[in-house]
């Protein structure tokens, strides 16, 4: 393949980093101005962007988009601010380069050579993905979860793969288990280039025997290990062993969520009725729109619903504009007790107000089609 750099000044970025993909690698120093003559005349199959500002590099890749559409392009950002990043993602780019070490080149290297058009193959089993996020932390986003995934695999004799997004330092594993996990995300996404479905089924945590989890790493330098592309991998590889993977979001979007929540089917935004709550779900709402997520793959669940709850559902389906379409009332002694015997609220308690609750929910997901084009593909598409 033949990999351009193109920068403003001299790029001081080793060749051989670039050396196991590139039978070619050139590099041009330019600004905005002149790069697609330069782009066109190359005709590289990849561009590595360097240090253009902001503007410039929006710019660049409409420029070589629009003249020359068949060679892929991917900025290099050392910290990309979020709103660069919406930017990048409304224009379809989905691969950004944030750092430059060798294992950060040649993750982006490989994803952005992998052909659509096989991955997508004809009659492929396709899983389905939910994400689930708190409008604000403590919404009980993470509880409703592990409960939801342990009662759809059961009533839908589904395989179902739990993992936990919720970076730094989620916390799924303890609503479903008290046992040790031996293995957490880190591991598995830096096992991703060698990983078959033998060693993924020896490392990822089995639940019951259609429930597997993927916890959240516990301290910082492993958290670190957890990059927008691994996670993509990882997912696209592990997908054909499982009808749902189900995702913690915690009550945050980043860019390692970001690249996740594309591919989401559905997106449950778990909030309580009081105002704070109510403040932050229309953000959330916000937000997801600017990104073009689907409407239709957004769902607005209450939870810890109480008869003195300080707002009512009317109040909060007004104030973010969408209708409530599930509510789990508040359990606290059912909660304290499923996580003091370490195992899920629905197993403990199986006859209580939430466990007809959640079983409610798996069957409106199980009736429900689907449907619908990723973000990306309707983002490309424009
Ligand atoms: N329906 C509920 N009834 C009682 N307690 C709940 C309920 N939902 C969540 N909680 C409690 O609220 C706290 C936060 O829940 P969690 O699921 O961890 O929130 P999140 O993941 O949204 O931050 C936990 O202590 C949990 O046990
Ligand atoms: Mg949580």
């Amino acid at each position: 393949m033949h990999i351009l750099l193109a920068s403003a000044l001299p790029w001081d970025i080793p060749d051989d980093l670039f050396t196991p993909w590139a039978s070619k690698l050139t590099r041009i120093h330019t600004g905005a101005d002149g790069l697609v003559e330069q782009v066109e005349q190359l005709q590289p199959n990849l561009v590595f962007l360097g240090d253009l500002p902001q503007h410039d590099a929006i710019t660049a890749i409409l420029d070589i988009r629009a003249h020359a559409p068949h060679i892929i392009v991917i900025p290099y950002i050392a910290s990309p601010a979020p709103d660069f990043l919406l930017q990048l993602m409304r224009i379809g780019i989905n691969d950004v380069l944030t750092d430059t070490s060798a294992e950060a080149i040649g993750e982006v290297i490989e994803r952005v050579s992998i052909d659509p058009t096989k991955a997508a193959a004809p009659g492929a089993k396709t899983v389905r993905r939910h994400g689930f996020i708190a409008a604000k932390g403590g919404a009980g986003a993470t509880l409703l979860l592990a409960n939801f995934g342990v009662a759809l695999a059961k009533a839908g004799n589904a395989r179902v793969l739990l993992v936990d997004l919720s970076l730094p330092f989620g916390d799924l594993d303890i609503y479903l288990t008290a046992q040790p996990i031996a293995h957490d995300l880190a591991d598995l996404v830096e096992e991703v280039d060698r990983l078959d479905q033998g060693l993924f089924k020896a490392m990822v945590h089995h639940l019951n025997d259609r429930v597997d989890v993927i916890p959240c790493p516990q301290t910082f330098e492993r958290v670190i290990r957890v990059t927008a592309p691994n996670v993509a991998r990882l997912m696209d590889q592990v997908a054909p062993y499982y009808d749902y993977v189900l995702f913690d979001l915690g009550s945050s979007i980043d860019p390692v969520k970001l690249g996740i929540i594309e591919t989401l089917d559905q997106l449950a935004i778990v909030a309580t009725l009081d105002v704070p709550s109510a403040r932050r779900t229309s953000q959330m709402f916000t937000l997801l729109q600017h990104l073009d997520f689907s409407p239709g793959k957004t769902s607005l669940v209450i939870n810890r619903q109480t008869s003195r709850t300080s707002i009512s559902i009317p109040e909060m389906e007004k104030a973010v504009g969408k209708k409530v379409s599930q509510t789990l009332p508040e359990t606290a002694s059912g909660v304290a007790d499923a996580l003091a015997q370490g195992a899920p609220l629905i197993e403990t308690q199986p006859h209580s107000p939430f466990a007809h609750e959640i079983d409610d929910w798996v069957a409106s997901i199980l009736r429900t089609p689907r449907k619908g084009k990723s973000l990306w593909q309707r983002l490309r598409s424009k």
